[in-house]
């Protein structure tokens, strides 16, 4: 009787979330629906055992993970190659009809979010996975189970894996961002960023309030359901109850039919509920896909064009003049603010004097800002024609705004020479806390700048002392007792943050994030970091010369020994940690060697996925090699392996056996 009463709940609420979320389109009132949640979760509370996955009150969330698991993928996840214009629309329809006569297409939007793939058994969401490096990804179950528009359960009891797009609604990315602003944390810089951070939340609590969405573009078996075509997968995605872009998926037959239809979803983008960064072109009918098939790393099928950055027109109000870490001065202009591809902007940087003087940008004009590379704005020309008659030209300051040494010029920039103006200390303390480095959350650049003000930070290692501050600090106007809390909660965290996450908080010149990652794997420890020579850094891999030579020279500055002294002193982590680590029997202590091109994977990520599971790469084979993995047009490794009898991996037997470690 009670396990049939439930059932009956989650039906009826599960259908209920689905009219409001996906169709939006509810049948019954928020009352009765609060009605039979309650009645639902009381029962479920007395009799825990009747609790089904698929019941919606675990769109709440779960009890908060230590990590996520990492989860191989049954097909690989692969993207398309991004094309940006109509010639390069032309040459994939002419690539195409190579090899299918009348090709029909579908047009549908590129949703600018993450790719995520949901298994299901018998009709019941088991797995989500996010796509990671293609291969394998990481278990975000608990996390897309908080997605109103991910169904709990399908409307036929299949088993199936469905790949879409989790995404921020336009109108839950603005909300989210204000109340970051009211706690004092940094804003996300879009909606695909805010997705992103999101779902790799490890408290799905905290997923579950971020209001995120799933929107269904695939299934990767098809033919398993009868499917013919990429237009009946859709078709099918809407009708086991998914939410599809049913009324802007399109369908063209020629290269002018795909234009007119990019152009209509280009001229609708601003008004669409969420954020979409272009169009996906792909080949209806999946015989043709296979016949096409795959390139080394993408499918020859289906290829994304990418809108234009959205260019925008605002006023310049001000050029501010910032100082940097090195004390290099850069002018920015500050417009009013503007929405551009799904933010808002008010600042891009000027660069420099010649900048300012070529684009002859004054004060007061009409400028277009658009972002570039999806992500950093900047200001793209000066509608002259709009100039006031009284505008004045652009004049370099002569002293350092913080300071007021006088600034000296070296090649293109000006500088302040004051090795202790406050604004070079606060740039390194800004930095450091900043989200890729000690991601320190709740120090935004006002918080630092006041903070370093009011005497509280002078140096980094001051953070790990704010603690002894903790009830002055609290009794600051502004800043309640929660956020101060949460400040000091999070410093604490950082101390044990992965050894790159300090390298690149230092601030070592030519160190950023990337090379940071590099160095921690390679020397494990900062102290082994601290004695390698030059030689040993540069026979690294992507570490060059210049590089190289900024890392030793660092350690070689007494005053920069003293501070990572200090910061040890202060328990803070100097150690790399990798979290993807996990020996696995077939790679542990065993070396391999990578030949060809891979199909799947690039060989950078082939590399860290075989030291994540405790073995090694070199570049060369010899009698020690464990295995050969071979791609496409093997070289001389592979001729060199069969002659030493050294066992050869094709690509997909490697893929088997990562698989295999990942399932242990
Ligand atoms: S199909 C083999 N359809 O854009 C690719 N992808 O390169 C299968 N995306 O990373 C994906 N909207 O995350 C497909 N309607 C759509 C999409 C879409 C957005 C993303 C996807 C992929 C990239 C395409």
């Amino acid at each position: 009787m009670v396990q049939e009463r439930m059932e009956e709940l989650i039906k009826i609420i599960n259908q209920a979330s689905y009219e409001y979320y996906v169709l939006d389109n509810p049948t019954i009132t928020d009352q009765e629906y609060d009605d039979y949640y309650m009645e639902l979760l009381a029962l479920e509370k007395k009799y825990p055992d009747l609790k089904r996955e698929d019941s919606p009150t675990n769109r709440v969330g779960g009890n908060a993970l230590d990590k996520f698991e990492k989860v191989t993928h049954e097909a690989p996840m692969l993207s398309f190659d991004d094309i940006f214009n109509e010639d390069e629309i032309n040459a994939f329809d002419e690539r195409i009809r190579k090899v299918i006569t009348n090709p029909v297409y579908t047009i549908e939007p590129k949703m600018d979010g993450l790719s995520g793939s949901l298994i299901y058994r018998n009709g019941v969401l088991v797995r989500a996975a996010t796509r990671g490096d293609g291969i394998t990804g990481e278990n975000i179950t608990l996390n897309v189970k908080t997605i109103k528009t991910v169904p709990l359960r399908l409307t036929k009891d299949i088993n199936i894996e469905v790949r879409g797009e989790i995404y921020m609604s336009k109108e839950s990315f603005e909300k989210a961002n204000l109340e970051r602003e009211t706690l004092g944390q940094n804003l996300f810089a879009n909606p695909r960023n805010a997705a992103a951070g999101s779902v790799r939340q490890l408290d799905s609590k905290i997923t579950a309030k971020r209001n995120l969405d799933f929107m269904a573009y695939f299934i990767p078996n098809p033919e398993d359901y009868g499917i013919k075509t990429q237009s009946e997968s859709l078709a099918f995605l809407k009708e086991l109850g998914f939410l599809t872009n049913y009324k802007l998926n399109t369908i063209a037959n020629n290269v002018n039919e795909i234009i007119e239809k990019i152009g209509e979803l280009h001229h609708k983008r601003k008004s669409l509920p969420f954020a979409i960064d272009g169009a996906v072109i792909k080949v209806d009918n999946l015989k043709d896909e296979e016949k096409l098939g795959y390139t080394t790393r993408v499918p020859r099928w289906g290829i994304a064009y990418k809108f234009p950055a959205e260019e925008v027109l605002t006023t310049l109000k001000e050029i501010k003049f910032t100082v940097g870490r090195t004390g290099k001065i850069t002018p920015n202009a500050i417009f009013s603010p503007v929405h551009v591809d799904g933010s808002l902007v008010s600042k891009a940087t000027l660069h420099n004097e010649d900048y300012c003087k070529e684009k002859d940008i004054r004060i007061g004009d009409v400028i277009v800002v658009r972002k570039a590379g999806d992500v950093i704005p900047e200001v793209v020309e000066v509608k002259f024609e709009r100039r006031k008659a009284d505008s004045i030209p652009f004049k370099m300051i002569d002293n350092c705004p913080m300071c007021g040494t006088k600034l000296v010029k070296e090649d293109a920039n000006y500088f302040c020479p004051n090795k202790n103006c406050p604004a070079r200390h606060t740039e390194n303390l800004i930095h450091y806390a900043s989200r890729d480095a000690m991601n320190i959350e709740g120090f935004g650049d006002n918080i630092v700048e006041d903070f370093y003000n009011m005497g509280y930070i002078k140096n980094v290692v001051d953070f790990y002392h704010l603690d002894k501050y903790k009830d002055e600090l609290m009794s600051l106007e502004g800043f309640g007792e929660k956020s101060i809390i949460k400040l000091l909660a999070s410093i604490e965290a950082s101390k044990q943050n992965s050894l790159e996450r300090l390298l690149f908080a230092l601030g070592i010149r030519h160190v950023g994030a990337k090379t940071a990652k590099i160095l921690a794997r390679n020397y494990k420890n900062m102290d082994s970091l601290m004695n390698a020579t030059y030689e040993e850094l540069s026979e690294i891999n992507d570490i060059g010369d210049i590089i190289a030579k900024s890392i030793v020279e660092y350690f070689n500055d007494e005053k920069n020994i003293e501070l990572i002294n200090k910061l040890k002193e202060n328990n803070v982590n100097m150690e790399y940690i990798n979290n993807n680590y996990r020996e696995s029997e077939n790679f542990a202590g065993k070396t391999f060697v990578l030949t060809g091109t891979l199909m799947n994977t690039t060989r950078e990520e082939a590399t860290l996925i075989i030291e994540n599971l405790g073995g090694k790469v070199s570049g060369s084979v010899s009698k020690k090699t464990t295995a050969v993995i071979v791609g496409e047009n093997p070289g001389s490794k592979y001729t060199k392996a069969l002659s030493l009898n050294i066992p050869i991996w094709q690509e997909e037997e490697f893929l088997d056996k990562v698989s295999e470690a990942n399932n242990e």
